[in-house]
This record gives structure tokens, C-alpha cells and sequence, in this order.
């Protein structure tokens, strides 16, 4: 798989971690000058699956060094393209590494497309600003979604908020028996929400538990921080009504990774005040700023983070591809 006279693109399952530490670095470099996250917990775990060459993907190699990689994960009949980047050439600048992320897209959904087995993917490069491979998506049938990346300055000290005894609602801190009850409400809350195409785990209970556990347990989005994360509860049925989940991502910048109310709850004020929450336990903890993500089209989000304090600071692409069934 020659490229031009010097790049090949093998597979990324022959490399051993350390081949790719430089670029590891390199994008580390760009994750906190861009989005002000801490790459090198995500990095180590990228490592470990490299090291087990257990993880599907494609490697760029020029000059006998690796400079680019991309990979995804399976779940079950999904493919989910978790990260692709290329180290810019010093000589030929930021556009080589475009080109170089574009082959190594264009190998990987060129892989994933023709794999029978492989119904659906999906793909959130945050790193990569809005549009930038968006060519290549839409070309092999995929829909574009664009995301904005919001961040809060966090100005504090604040004061918890607290919620009306009157209200039939009870505030807490999260705790892991709050996943079961977690789970039912996002598959509500996201019933036909475009965040639903997006990423199909919250269209049921059980997909919903996986993107939970992946958050809460796994680290999948920064570390978990339960001192952050609260849940709303309806006294008479026990049943978690809200929840806003929050995970550090750098010692300056905390992240939410989810916030949603249920569909008979809403428009009482509750989002703001689970917002207002979290911003107070990332002040206690030394945070400096809030971000969080926001599909364009969830105008009532938008609506509440921009009267929140939250700006745009970046925009990306979702990207999903759907097997059509054969006539
Ligand atoms: C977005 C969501 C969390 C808002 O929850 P909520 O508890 O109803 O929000 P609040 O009552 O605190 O609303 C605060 C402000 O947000 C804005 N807002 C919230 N819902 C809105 C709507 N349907 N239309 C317009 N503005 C809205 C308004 O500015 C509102 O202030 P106001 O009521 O004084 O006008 C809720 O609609 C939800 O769970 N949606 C599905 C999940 C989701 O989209 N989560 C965010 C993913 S990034």
C-alpha cells in the first residue's frame, strides 16, 4: 500500500506502543493547546490495547518512523472510529498530516465498509475542527453532524445550589447504584433527540448502561469525579429524574460528559441548577474552566449553555454510516 514515493500505511496491529509515543506526544501537544485536555490517560490506555496488538487500525510509516495512526473499537455489529492523527511533515507543514489523516481514513472505511459483519459506524473526531474531513466521510455515505465544544470560565467561589423540599425531588451525589436508574432515564430523556443518530447507545436501556459504565468505570471521557456528579430523584417512585456526570480532563478544565432531565421535568430549572452544582465542585476542586459538547442541532441546550456562561470555543463532526439493506 504505497503512498507517494515514502508513506505506507500498514497495519496498526504490527506496531508496539512505543513506535508510537512520538506521536502520541505530538497530538498530547495538541489535545491541550486546543481543547485544554490532558491526553496522557487516554494515550497510556491507547498504549496498552497496542502492546496486547489487539486494536484494529491503520499506521502511516515514512522513513521507517511511524507518524500517524488511526483505529476503532467493535461493539457488537458497531465500528466506532475512535482517533486518527498525523504528525505535520516540518518541511511540508500542516497540510501533509491532512493528507496523511485522509489516507488513513480512507484505509479504515474502506476496511469497515466492506466487512459484511460491520452494520453501522459511527465517528467523533473531536480534536479535528469542523469540516476538515468531512469530504472524506460524505463520500463513503456517511452523515455529518456538527458539534460545538463549549467552555465556562469558572469565576467561583459559588454556593451550592439546593433543591425545594416542596418539589418532591431529592438532590444527591452520585453512587454507582444510581447506574440501573441512570440508564432508564438518558434512553428517555434522548427518545428521537438527534444525539440518538449520533451515537446509538442511547436509544435503549442497555446501551445506555454501556455508555455509563464506560464513563463511570472506564475512564472513557477523563476521570469519573463522583463529588461532581449528581442525580435528581422523584421521592414517591425512587426513580432518578435528572442527572449531570462530570470528569476531569486536565488539572485546569472539567468536563460534563452527560446532563439530562426527564421529559416531565423539564422547563423547571432543573439543567440549570445541576449545571450550577457542577460548577461549584469543579471550583472546590481547583478547576478553572467547564466544557462540555453540544450537537448544533440541540438548540435548547445550546439556548441553556449560552445563558449559562458556556461559549464556543471549537467545533467538530459526527460522523455515522448505515448499511443499507440489500434489495
Ligand atoms: C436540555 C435539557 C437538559 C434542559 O433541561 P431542563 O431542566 O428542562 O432545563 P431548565 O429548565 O434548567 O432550562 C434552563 C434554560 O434552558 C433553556 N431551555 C431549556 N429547555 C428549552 C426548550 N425546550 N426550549 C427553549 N429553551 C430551553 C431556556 O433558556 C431555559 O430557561 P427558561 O426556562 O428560564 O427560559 C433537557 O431538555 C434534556 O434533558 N434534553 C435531552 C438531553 C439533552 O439534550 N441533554 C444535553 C446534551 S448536550
Amino acid at each position: 500500500m504505497a503512498l507517494g514515493a515514502s508513506i505506507e500505511i500498514l497495519d496498526l496491529r504490527h506496531f508496539a506502543a512505543t513506535l508510537l509515543r512520538p506521536v502520541l506526544d505530538a497530538e498530547g501537544e495538541l489535545w491541550k493547546q486546543r481543547l485544554h485536555w490532558d491526553y496522557r490517560t487516554s494515550a497510556r490506555l491507547l498504549m496498552q490495547y497496542l502492546d496486547n496488538h489487539m486494536l484494529p487500525g491503520y499506521a502511516a510509516i515514512e522513513d521507517e518512523q511511524v507518524t500517524g495512526y488511526v483505529f476503532c473499537v467493535y461493539e457488537d455489529s458497531k465500528a466506532v472510529i475512535g482517533d486518527v492523527f498525523a504528525v505535520p511533515n516540518q518541511l511540508e507543514g500542516a497540510d501533509s498530516s491532512h493528507s496523511v489523516e485522509e489516507t488513513l481514513l480512507r484505509h479504515l472505511l474502506e476496511l469497515l465498509l466492506n466487512s459484511p459483519q460491520v452494520e453501522r459506524v459511527e465517528s467523533q473526531l473531536l480534536l479535528h475542527p469542523s469540516g476538515s474531513h468531512a469530504a472524506i466521510f460524505q463520500a463513503a455515505g456517511f452523515q455529518i453532524y456538527r458539534r460545538l465544544f463549549m467552555v465556562q470560565t469558572l469565576t467561583g467561589p459559588l454556593k451550592p445550589p439546593q433543591i425545594s423540599p416542596a418539589s418532591g425531588l431529592e438532590l444527591r451525589a452520585w453512587s454507582d447504584e444510581d447506574l440501573a436508574p441512570a440508564a432508564r432515564l438518558i434512553a428517555e430523556a434522548y427518545r428521537g433527540h438527534p444525539d440518538s443518530y449520533i451515537n446509538d447507545q442511547y436509544r435503549s436501556v442497555h446501551g445506555s448502561m454501556r455508555f455509563l459504565n464506560n464513563i463511570v468505570r472506564y475512564a472513557g471521557c477523563g476521570a469519573f469525579s463522583p463529588q461532581v456528579s449528581h442525580v435528581v430523584v422523584e421521592r414517591s417512585s425512587r426513580e432518578v429524574v435528572g442527572l449531570i456526570l462530570g470528569s476531569r480532563v486536565s488539572p485546569q478544565s472539567g468536563h460534563i460528559t452527560q446532563v439530562c432531565v426527564h421529559p416531565n421535568y423539564r422547563r423547571r430549572g432543573l439543567a440549570r441548577m445541576l449545571l450550577s452544582l457542577a460548577a461549584y465542585w469543579f471550583t472546590r476542586q481547583g478547576a478553572t474552566e467547564i466544557s462540555l459538547t453540544v450537537t448544533e442541532a440541540n438548540a435548547e441546550a445550546i439556548d441553556l449553555y449560552l445563558a449559562e456562561g458556556y461559549l464556543c470555543k471549537h467545533t467538530f463532526d459526527a460522523a455515522v454510516w448505515r448499511r443499507r439493506a440489500m434489495a
